[in-house]
């Protein structure tokens, strides 16, 4: 009797467990099926009011889905205030955008660039277009989406949903820094080792606001994790803060302690990202590691005066010297941090070049 009780608890186990791994890959192949849907939205210029802008136009590849520009450009054609961040890595952040601690929510940042008027991005005008507008189109999304979900229906939930499971499916761990630290020393050249020396100095400090693997994390001085941290660096000093187009972290909290403050973004293929900073201000790495090792940026042009005197700026942007030899080696140790499999994975391509061609 107790081994007919054994086999048949075990009996039922083993059920149990065969239910649970096919609803495992049931609802791994949904999330594939997701993720799929995702990238044709991502790529899709019919998510903006004139039909000429997708997300994988400030967000392009080839720059680790950054842009190339100092601020993007609008359905419009106008210039945005903010340089366009990359994407990867999404789920190493605490919060998305440059400067808002609310915004932790990968779907409902979608919102943003389909619908806000301030900034103008996409300018979608209300879901019910939307979804015509992807009806009628040429390219058929009926069966993405019953792969997704099980039916055709197109909701601005599940229009997000599949954007950012597609966004989620943007991991970039496969640079010459990563081959190194998982035990092929041949991956970094002696330039950029010692770069790393430098970069991971108490010296220049650089880590305390982008440490861990992803270089986006703030850490205090015994290593710790510090959550939602934003941080003003001294690029500018004018009318006592900063220009009045970006105060970053000041325009949600309404807190004078925060003008000027922004999040750290991850350096990650930095060497692509350019040109860097909220503000696209700095066209190069040489740039920026100059901004830093003075402890803050002069400004002679446009808005005037000296970041350095920021009463904001970073006990922990204080300056330090160094020789062009080691801004060279802080130089290539920055671009060993590119992952160029990530840039040309076909899986993150646009899904149909030429459907979409035919659309412009
Ligand atoms: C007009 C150019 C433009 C378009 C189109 C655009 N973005 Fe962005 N994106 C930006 C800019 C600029 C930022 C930084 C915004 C900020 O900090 O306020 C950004 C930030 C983001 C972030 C935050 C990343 C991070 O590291 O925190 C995500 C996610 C994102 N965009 C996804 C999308 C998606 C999805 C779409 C399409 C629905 C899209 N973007 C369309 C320019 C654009
Ligand atoms: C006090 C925190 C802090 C320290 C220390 C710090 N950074 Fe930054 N870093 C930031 C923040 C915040 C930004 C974004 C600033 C902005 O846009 O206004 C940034 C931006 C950058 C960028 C531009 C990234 C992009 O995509 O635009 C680079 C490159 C960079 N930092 C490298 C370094 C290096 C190298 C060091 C060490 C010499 C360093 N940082 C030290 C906080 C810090």
């Amino acid at each position: 009797m107790r081994r007919f009780a054994l086999s048949f608890a075990l009996c039922l186990g083993l059920l149990a467990l065969s239910v649970w791994s096919w609803n495992k890959q049931q609802s791994g192949q949904e999330q594939q099926a997701l993720a799929e849907l995702g990238r044709h939205l991502f790529y899709d210029k019919r998510l903006s009011a004139n039909n000429n802008l997708a997300c994988s136009d400030c967000h392009q590849q080839a720059y680790a889905f950054a842009d190339s520009r100092r601020l993007s450009f609008n359905t419009h054609g106008k210039a945005g205030r903010r340089n366009s961040l990359a994407l990867f890595n999404l789920a190493s952040y605490d919060s998305f955008t440059w400067a808002n601690p609310l915004q932790t929510e990968l779907a409902f940042q979608a919102l943003i660039p389909l619908f806000s008027d301030d900034p103008v991005e996409m300018a979608a005008s209300e879901i019910d277009v939307l979804a015509q507008n992807l009806t009628l189109s040429q390219y058929d999304y009926a069966p993405l989406f019953n792969a997704a979900f099980g039916d055709t229906e197109i909701s601005l939930t599940r229009i997000t949903a599949a954007l950012a499971a597609f966004q989620m499916t943007l991991q970039s761990y496969n640079s010459p820094y990563d081959q190194y630290l998982a035990g092929n020393k041949q991956a970094l050249s002696d330039e950029a080792i010692a770069g790393m020396v430098l970069f991971e100095s108490e010296r220049l400090g650089c880590r305390r606001c982008h440490g861990g693997m992803n270089f986006n994390q703030t850490l205090d001085a015994q290593g710790r994790v510090q959550l939602n941290e934003f941080h003003n660096t001294g690029l500018y000093y004018s009318d006592m803060g900063y220009p009045e187009s970006d105060l970053g972290l000041y325009e949600v909290s309404f807190e004078q302690s925060d003008n000027g403050k922004f999040r750290a973004p991850s350096l990650r293929n930095v060497t692509l990202t350019a040109p860097y900073m909220h503000d696209g201000s700095m066209a190069h790495l040489a740039q920026v590691i100059g901004h830093y090792s003075r402890g803050g940026s002069l400004n002679l042009k446009g808005v005037q005066g000296d970041g350095r005197l920021n009463p904001n700026k970073s006990e922990l942007v204080s300056g330090f010297g160094l020789t062009e030899q080691e801004k060279n080696q802080l130089i290539a140790f920055l671009a060993a941090l590119t992952d160029s499999k990530f840039i040309q994975n076909p899986r993150f391509s646009a899904p149909n070049e030429q459907a979409n061609a035919k659309l412009r």
